[in-house]
């Protein structure tokens, strides 16, 4: 007769909507492999202080990787009583081996056995989004160190600023990406500690080895105290802050992108692979790729709230609200997970208009510059910043470009004008100029594709 792991104090059944309430089978079952790990890891730990024998040990450890086999072929028979993964595995351990797998719990509770699951697979997922990341950063990179010769206004509040390199505004981009995969790297420690042998939440009295456990599961530490370890979610909540501040990177990036795909810039063309039309109008190509990963950012931003939520009034150790942490992590790890490649393709393929951008370098975004000029002839910035606003309205008053106007009608405005200010009116040398670090100068965006290469090596 089948019954719930935790039956023996009970008497009624529980009600059919509360186990499907109660389940987390559904969607915990993604991580059977992490939880026949850790109980593997587990097994081992209790052999070595004689609860198992080697024998029972090596029985227990084969009859879990039946378990994890039938798992990956698509074989394992969820049972109308399977709670969760960890009850599912241990149900259909004791099946294939008998009561023997009855021991493997021993001074075990589900409370260590899930928090240290979710590491663990986190683990393994973030090694996958760093990959990701690195290859976002990687085509970017490529990207930039091809086109540095292509020159575009930079904006600021969208208004047309001073010229740049387009290789310049795509590494701000890979900027913002390479601190992302930095501070995934620096959760890794945090999310690398092993709560396995916590017990349900006063530790472990078999005298388990938990330092060894961790060495078996690939762990750097072990959680420094039982509550603690059972009771603690911040490594999923960091890793959700992490993923929302990296969305908001994509959704920024794929704004300026979609804004430059637009008829009015025509700066960029979306390659078909990542644009769709309309069901109406035959002429659309929209940038759907880029709308969605600006959108999806607001749903990893909304899991790392809703748990922040759940997490925050709970008192200390397990509680089961605690399994609400599972659906949010796995669906921001799913969808950042498909948008970087997607950002990684879109990157790759787009095809950028030299001509757009060059054609909307006007003049007047050399202002500064102008103003740069007098500077050089040792006059104060406040006031060159001014008279080169009053070239700036002259020009527009006569409806001419900035370099349309004569000597004469600079030196109307300062006498230090001469005729080498006829060099300030070219955007290649006004992009050179800036060869302080960071700036936009071939030298300086050189810099940055070495610094990000660097970055994306290990
Ligand atoms: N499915 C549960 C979860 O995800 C496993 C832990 C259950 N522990 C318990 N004491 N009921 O959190």
């Amino acid at each position: 007769t089948k019954q719930k792991l935790w039956g023996g104090r009970f008497t009624g059944k529980t009600d059919p909507l509360m186990h499907e309430f109660n389940q987390s089978l559904r969607y915990d079952q993604r991580m059977h492999a992490a939880d026949v790990a850790g109980s593997i890891a587990y097994s081992k730990g209790l052999a070595r202080v004689g609860i198992l024998t080697a024998d029972e040990q090596k029985k227990i450890e084969e009859g879990l990787r039946a378990v994890d086999k039938e798992w990956e072929q698509g074989t394992f028979k969820i049972q109308a009583d399977d709670e969760d993964i960890h009850t599912a595995n241990e149900r259909r351990l004791t099946e294939l081996i008998g009561p023997l797998g009855g021991k493997l719990h021993t001074g075990r509770s589900r409370n260590d056995q899930v928090a240290t699951d979710m590491r663990l697979w986190l683990l393994g997922e973030v090694r996958n989004v760093e990959k990701g990341l690195k290859d976002l950063i990687r085509v970017m990179v490529e990207r930039a160190d091809k086109e540095k010769d292509v020159l575009m206004p930079g904006y600021t509040h969208l208004q047309r600023g001073q010229p740049i390199r387009w290789s310049h505004l795509l590494l701000s981009h890979a900027f913002s990406f390479r601190a992302d995969l930095e501070r995934l790297q620096q959760l890794i420690p945090r999310i690398s500690v092993l709560p396995l042998g916590s017990g349900a939440l006063a530790g472990n009295p078999f005298a388990v080895d938990r330092e060894f456990l961790a060495k078996e599961l690939g762990f750097e530490s072990v959680t420094e105290n039982s509550l603690y370890g059972v009771s603690d979610r911040d490594f999923i909540v960091e890793f959700m802050m992490w993923g929302s501040l990296t969305m908001t990177h994509l959704s920024r990036m794929a704004e300026d992108f979609i804004i430059y795909s637009t008829a009015e810039f025509g700066f960029i063309t979306l390659s078909d692979a990542y644009s769709t039309g309309s069901s109406m109008m035959p002429q659309k190509k929209n940038p759907d790729s880029l709308e969605l990963l600006r959108g999806k950012s607001g749903r990893v931003f909304g899991n790392m709230a809703g748990f922040l939520m759940t997490y925050k009034g709970l008192p200390s150790t397990y509680n089961k609200d605690l399994q609400e942490d599972k659906e949010p992590l796995f669906d921001a790890v799913d969808t950042i997970s498909a948008c970087l490649p997607i950002a990684e393709g879109v990157i790759a393929t787009l095809e950028v208009h030299a001509d757009k951008m060059r054609a909307a370098l006007t003049m007047d975004v050399l202002a500064t510059d102008l103003a740069d000029y007098l500077v050089r002839k040792g006059i104060p910035f406040r006031e060159t910043h001014h008279v080169s606003g009053r070239a700036v309205a002259l020009a527009e008053a006569r409806k001419c470009q900035l370099n349309d106007l004569t000597l004469e009608d600079l030196r109307g405005l300062h006498e230090k004008f001469d005729e080498d200010v006829r060099a300030v009116f070219d955007f290649e040398a006004s992009v050179e100029r800036r060869q302080a670090i960071g700036g936009p100068s071939r030298k300086m965006v050189d810099r940055q594709i070495a610094v990000l290469r660097s970055a994306i090596a290990s």
